[in-house]
């Protein structure tokens, strides 16, 4: 079976809860997936997930969570070819600040310029989780996992 991974981010713990929900409704579907905290991710393991998914939130102006900081610097500095990877961003924010969604927005597009495969547009929260459950299940089925 095609393992599904899930990336997190996470400041103050809506993005790991919106992990965490993602995880359980794809062990609900029987597909084999695995979590992991952004900040245990090298880019030789993310090099190998080929189906993935990336939930983060923004903090700062527009940066990622602390547990992200590590991996959004290789993530840039790094030529890997992700063209054997699918995936979709889900980036959690609030419209009230100037760079809304910003981090999940640069890992996003980061991610496509190195190769990777879109299969679903970006699932952008505002201020709360909401439509992050639809996100889930529709790349999923993206994904083809389910
Ligand atoms: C200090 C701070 C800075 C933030 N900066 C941004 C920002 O630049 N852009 C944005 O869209 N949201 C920003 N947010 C909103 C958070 O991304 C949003 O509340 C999110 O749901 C928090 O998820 P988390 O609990 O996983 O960290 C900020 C929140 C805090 C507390």
């Amino acid at each position: 079976m095609v393992k599904l991974n899930i990336i997190y981010a996470s400041e103050m713990g809506t993005a790991m809860d919106v992990a965490d929900r993602t995880e359980a409704i794809a062990k609900e579907k029987g597909v084999d997936v695995i979590q992991f905290g952004m900040d245990s991710v090298s880019m030789n393991d993310l090099q190998t997930m080929n189906k993935l998914l990336i939930i983060t939130s923004t903090t700062g102006d527009g940066d990622l969570p602390m547990m992200g900081e590590e991996f959004w610097n290789e993530l840039l500095e790094s030529e890997l070819d992700l063209s054997a990877t699918e995936y979709s961003v889900c980036a959690l924010g609030d419209s009230s600040h100037h760079d809304f969604c910003g981090a999940g927005k640069k890992v996003d597009a980061r991610l496509e310029e190195l190769g990777a495969k879109k299969v679903l547009d970006r699932q952008e929260c505002d201020g709360d989780t909401e439509g992050s459950e639809e996100w889930a299940e529709l790349s999923m089925e993206k994904l083809g996992v389910i």
